[in-house]
């Protein structure tokens, strides 16, 4: 969408938006949204300017608004936009952290903004994390006197927290919340843990601006971008205002506006279910999706849909041109050519209909790992298959995941070694200090090579056990995950010259990977769109038109079934062996570092979704098998 600016305007005034409850303006372009928002805050700036009046935001830190106060340094520095007359006050502080520390939000302020623009120190005002218990009352009133003697703010910006918070306002905040010392949910302890290098380092309290005094800025801008925002985005625009999604409270104001990317808007029903709204744009995709969604709805296998479905259900618009049958028909026969036994195309079958070509009967293939049991976890049944149907299989690990094996591992194995050659050399001393804490994050590079090591020999047993030879096994340890802590660095040319020279050298006619879009900041994003790159540079050579891109989903979540362009079937023995060769994979069984909310085993997790899918795909009216792994296919 390209706009000029962004103005307010009623939410849900028209069909388009009637699901929602406050203003909400999606952009394709999110540098674009960020330009808008920071044009408008210029605007008032440069007009409150011209009259000497002063211009008091309302700033967030996070990742969000950095695009904005990008734009806004720009301002300053090539349009001489003067910030001498603008007044600030930050939303939040942790309580606890002195102003230089490295992750203090004074810090993220001088870093990100202040000291880049001519803004006098004085009229910067950040909540101070180091005050004492006994006066956090008296300092928090002061703070909210402070907003008002300056007549209150005129633009606040804000970020949403994954739970729905603003500031730090956490579920069960209170609408006339002031501000005050909270203390901080799991779940953005846990959002915050990459910069505090593991969640015990978090604070567990701050000082935030309470909802009431966020809502009594004239005009709120909210941002979020990323899919693993768009829960908390779809509850905050969309389910009636209630205190567990604080930012739902917004609701109320009568001047805000949520800006959107495509990923954070995308469980919006004008996005999701967009024939809700009246947006049905007919194509051969939205049939698709539209008859999915109605088979689960109705739950009716998709050959049994009526035309009374169809009307009852906001479809017509579908039936204006075919019959319901013909709908049907068409819906259920693509779903079912997406199934096959033969991920690796079948030799002497016809394949018009099949998702992969049947030659060369022999195909050469690498499947991309993110971590060293992606592979396994996510498509160890098709791997099976492509190894036992003779194909010529690679697996290439992209990082070495070491940071997930925990000290405890990495300790048994130093032990073993001392005990083992009766060895107590002072570099075995200093290993098993090292590792003595049980929870903290060894920098050290010996240590990070072991449990490196640890990662390679598991994967080499699994991979042994499905039958591949070991030199078809790459461990690419792409340095741009070699940080030695969680937070990884920006991927460079290094890590794309590593991935197109394996491409380059192996010529496969299919490439399987990690198809995870949804964490924005996460490992297997960088490793998707490193491989994304990677194709766009090797597209030219010859090769390349043979070679074909399956996604596959990692460990989190599945495709949607109308997503789908191969689904695997495993049988029940299948599942077994998958099973087994995920086991492989010792330090990330029992409770590993990165397990996230979900208390279930890896193997577990995996095992209820490929169920799960073979179980959708039988309600839609497809065979009842055991097990699926499910494919999107990518054009490059
Ligand atoms: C920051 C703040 C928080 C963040 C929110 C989103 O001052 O108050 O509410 O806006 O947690 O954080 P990011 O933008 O890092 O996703």
């Amino acid at each position: 969408m390209n706009k000029k600016s962004i103005n307010y305007k009623n939410p849900g005034s028209s069909s388009k938006t009637r699901f929602e409850r406050v203003h909400t303006e999606i952009f394709d372009d999110k540098k674009n949204a960020e330009l808008l928002i920071a044009t408008e805050i210029k605007k008032l700036i440069v007009k409150n300017n011209k009259k000497n009046k002063t211009t008091v935001l309302g700033l967030a830190t996070g990742s969000s608004p950095l695009g904005i106060y990008k734009n806004l340094i720009d301002f300053h520095k090539n349009e001489k936009v003067s910030f001498k007359n603008v007044v600030t006050f930050n939303l939040d502080e942790y309580y606890g952290l002195k102003k230089d520390h490295k992750q203090s939000y004074h810090m993220f302020m001088n870093q990100n903004l202040f000291n880049d623009i001519d803004i006098k120190k004085d009229n910067i005002h950040i909540p101070d994390g180091t005050i004492d218990k006994k006066h956090i009352y008296k300092y928090c009133v002061e703070y909210e006197k402070k907003i008002e003697y300056y007549g209150g703010i005129d633009i606040q910006i804000l970020g949403i927290g994954k739970n729905g918070h603003i500031g730090f306002n956490e579920p069960g905040s209170n609408l006339n919340s002031i501000t005050r010392l909270v203390k901080l949910d799991y779940q953005t302890r846990k959002d915050a843990r990459p910069d505090f290098n593991g969640i015990k380092n978090v604070p567990t309290s701050a000082l935030t601006m309470g909802i009431k005094t966020i809502l009594n800025s004239k005009r709120i801008i909210l941002i979020a971008w990323g899919d693993g925002k768009s829960e908390a985005v779809r509850k905050a625009v969309e389910l009636r205002k209630n205190i567990k999604i604080p930012a739902s409270l917004l609701q109320s104001h009568n001047n805000t506006t949520f800006i959107l990317d495509n990923s954070s808007s995308a469980l919006l029903t004008r996005i999701s279910q967009p024939w809700q709204v009246g947006q049905l744009k007919l194509d051969n995709e939205m049939i698709n999706r539209s008859i999915h969604w109605l088979s689960n709805k109705t739950k009716k296998p998709i050959l049994r849909l009526t035309e009374q479905d169809y009307n009852q259900n906001n479809l017509s618009d579908l039936l204006v041109d075919k019959s319901h049958y013909d709908l049907n028909v068409t819906v259920f026969n693509k779903l079912q050519r997406t199934i096959t036994g033969w991920p690796g195309g079948k030799p002497n079958a016809d394949d018009t209909y099949r998702p992969e070509r049947k030659k060369p009967k022999k195909k050469r293939v690498i499947i991309f790992s993110p971590h060293p049991d992606d592979d396994v976890v996510s498509m160890g049944g098709t791997f099976d298959r492509l190894v036992s149907q003779g194909h010529e299989v690679h697996v290439a690990y992209q990082t070495s995941g070491n940071i997930a094996v925990s000290n405890e591992e990495v300790l048994k194995f130093v032990e073993l070694y001392e005990d083992f050659f009766d060895e107590s050399s002072n570099f075995i001393k200093e290993l098993k200090n090292l590792l003595s804490d049980k929870k903290k994050i060894v920098k050290d590079n010996r240590v990070r090579k072991l449990a490196s090591l640890i990662r390679e020999k598991e994967s080499l047993a699994a991979t042994r056990f499905i039958g591949l030879d070991d030199s078809n096994v790459h461990f690419l340890g792409l340095p741009f995950y070699e940080t030695g802590e969680i937070k990884k660095n920006k991927p460079g040319l290094e890590d794309l010259k590593i991935m197109c020279d394996l491409i380059k050298s192996i010529k496969p006619h299919q490439i399987f990977a990690a198809g995870d879009l949804a964490d924005p900041h996460g490992t297997h994003k960088v490793c998707i769109d490193l491989l994304f790159n990677s194709l766009k540079q090797l597209k030219k050579i010859d090769f390349m038109k043979d070679c074909w891109v399956w996604l596959y989903r990692g460990a989190w979540h599945e495709w949607e079934s109308y997503e789908i362009d191969m689904a695997v079937p495993l049988s029940p023995e299948q599942v077994l062996k998958k099973r087994r060769s995920i086991f492989y994979h010792q330090s990330q069984n029992n409770n590993v570092m990165f397990q996230g909310d979900d208390e279930r085993e890896f193997w577990q997790r995996v095992e209820e979704r490929n169920r799960a899918i073979a179980i959708n795909y039988n309600e839609l009216g497809m065979a009842d098998y055991q097990a699926m792994e499910t494919f999107k296919r990518y054009y490059f």
